[in-house]
């Protein structure tokens, strides 16, 4: 079975169950500044997990690209990806966990739909920890499905439960479904979880009925949920029997255009890595709402991935020029189905020749500061570098300390690697205390001043059009509980006057105390309607259009206030570029 013969099949099942099919959101999570890339099918769904209506009802089926670097050292084994697909089944407030569980076991082992033996699954529920307790009722329901007890196993929290994916949002506990690949268990410990490769996950199905609060406590959700989520290219791959990912859908090609490029006897781990990763970075720059490389947030993340590419680019002995060449392939074959991948494919080829360069100048500069500070270094009696000289070249000027290590060893030194690891992770601590600090708050909370700087945005981007004309468009939003960020598509810095009148013309919005109105119609409707909205083939059959008087009518999901008179004072706190022909807008309301 190919990806795409999977995508439909789930699809048709759930539709047959009642389900409607929406379209999977941006790799790059809009007005939400929880996370910086969306990790799962349910992120996009926040809102109406937490009670907000959806438009296309309370049964919602979909598959999600999505982007997790949580993990990324465990890249290159068997099913870890840092780009994948997920299909989900979606109950905001409707079914709970009989169904869920028994359509799961019917898609799964059904003849006519997956077909898996049922002796080789196995699962997994919720054992109950902290206030919480054990999920009886879903082991109950597995048994009734005709799972026996002894392939049942109950887990904690670390093992069994889901989310939030922020600070604070929407979780609960889950109960997963295990493929046993039939290897030997590496262990007497060995249980489905454990990563020895026998036991492979595909399916996982959340019963959201909490929300984890500022204060760290779980209080139930007004409403109880449903969130799956099965890994479409782990499945493929057990389907057609294989042992990794690799050897399924995209990736295949990858590896086998590596193999032609390498002069290299044992591509190892390497030749998966850089498979994984130009893949990643291809549609993290493709994705209609992409970013490009730079030092913070999802474009050091995009830096990253890239960086890392080309050293197993080099530990494989390619050539230059090979990011490209991966790239293309990612584009010719996964823009069939995401064609904003083919829509941008210039912008991901020159942004990939434009960092492959950077990166070559790094590692120049690097190794420049890496001569100079030789003489010194070679006075050490111990011939050892000091872990946190090694770190300064990495932070200071991107040289990743594997080449520190090789240029050691050519002049018979060694690198304190302990020691460097202690000041990395010192490092990452101070950067995560900043990046939670950061990410707090946010639509995940659906928090009152984040919901006042959402109608703030419409009105921002309204007047905006007014002001600066029509090719003004959205390109992104974030909005956290202090300020709004906004995106958008325009060539040159905006005047002092043409800031004041921005300013002014959301004024006026909030002082005219205008009734915030949504109506829901099809995306036909709201195009007649003149509402804006520039993600087209983003939208399902029915779409909610909030309109502010004359000021702005505008395809979203919501939430917003009832009345502009809700924001009081808009004011412009910042307009700089964030990449090329992009500008960027800062603002705060009272
Ligand atoms: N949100 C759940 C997951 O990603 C389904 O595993």
């Amino acid at each position: 079975m190919t990806e795409r013969e999977l995508v439909d099949l789930y699809i048709k099942f759930f539709e047959g169950k009642g389900h409607k099919r929406i379209p999977g959101a941006s790799i790059i999570p809009e007005n939400d500044s929880t996370i910086l890339f969306t990790p799962a099918g349910m992120q996009p769904l926040v809102p109406y997990l937490l009670g907000e209506k959806h438009p296309q009802g309370k049964r919602l089926v979909d598959v999600q690209k999505c982007i997790r670097t949580g993990d990324i050292e465990e890249v290159g084994d068997a099913t870890h990806l840092t780009f994948f697909r997920m299909l989900g089944n979606w109950s905001l407030g409707g079914y709970f966990k009989k169904e869920a569980i028994q359509w799961s076991w019917e898609f799964l082992t059904g003849e006519e739909w997956l077909g898996f033996d049922p002796e080789r699954i196995s699962v997994t529920v919720f054992a109950g920890e902290g206030d919480i307790p054990p999920d009886r009722e879903a082991e109950a329901f597995w048994l009734e499905a005709g799972v026996p007890p002894e392939r049942i196993y109950s887990l904690g929290m670390k093992d069994n439960w889901w989310g939030p994916t922020g600070a604070t949002g929407p979780c609960g506990p889950d109960t997963e479904m295990f493929f046993d690949t039939g290897a030997e268990p590496c262990g007497e410990n060995c249980i489905p979880g454990c990563s020895c490769g026998k036991y492979f996950e595909v399916w996982n199905d959340v019963f959201m009925e909490y929300r984890k609060t500022e204060a760290a406590s779980f209080e139930p959700l007004s409403q109880k949920n449903v969130d799956t989520g099965m890994g479409v290219e782990r499945t493929v791959a057990m389907l057609g029997g294989h042992k990794t990912v690799y050897e399924i859908g995209v990736l295949k090609p990858l590896i086998a255009r590596i193999r032609e490029l390498t002069a290299s006897s044992d591509p190892g781990r390497s030749e998966k890595v850089l498979a994984d990763h130009i893949r990643s970075a291809t549609h993290i720059l493709g994705d209609d709402l992409g970013v490009v490389p730079s030092n913070v947030d999802q474009g050091y993340v995009l830096r990253r991935l890239i960086r890392l590419a080309i050293r197993h680019g080099m530990k494989l002995e390619i050539q230059d020029g090979f990011l490209t060449d991966l790239a293309s392939i990612v584009i010719e074959i996964e823009g069939e189905d995401y064609p904003e991948l083919k829509r941008n494919s210039s912008t991901i080829i020159d942004e990939l020749e434009r960092e492959e360069k950077l990166f070559g100048e790094t590692l120049v500069a690097g190794m420049k500061q890496f001569n100079k500070m030789l003489p010194n270094l070679l006075k050490n009696p111990q011939k050892i570098i000091a872990g946190r000289l090694a770190f300064k070249l990495y932070d200071t000027y991107g040289f990743p300390v594997e080449l520190t290590a090789d240029l050691a060893v050519e002049h018979g030194l060694t690198v304190d690697m302990d020691g460097y690891n202690k000041a990395f992770d010192k490092h990452r601590q101070l950067s995560k205390q900043g990046a939670d600090k950061k990410f707090k708050g946010g639509l995940a909370d659906n928090s009152e001043m984040v919901t006042k700087l959402h109608t703030a945005t419409h009105l921002l981007h309204a007047a905006l059009r007014k002001v600066l004309g029509e090719t003004v468009q959205q390109k992104g939003s974030n909005i956290t509980a202090e300020r709004l960020r906004f995106d958008f598509l325009f060539a040159e810095k905006m005047t002092q006057e043409q800031k004041d009148e921005v300013e002014a013309l959301v004024n006026s919005a909030i002082n005219d105390k205008i009734a915030v109105e949504m109506k829901e119609m099809s995306p036909d409707e709201a195009e007649k309607l003149g509402a804006l909205g520039f993600f087209k083939d983003k939208y399902g059959d029915v779409v909610k259009v909030y309109s502010i008087g004359e000021y702005s009518t505008e395809i979203c999901g919501g939430p917003h206030v009832g009345n502009t008179s809700e924001l009081v004072r808009f004011k412009l706190v910042s307009e700089k570029s964030s990449s090329r022909g992009v500008r960027r807008i800062k603002a705060v309301v009272e």
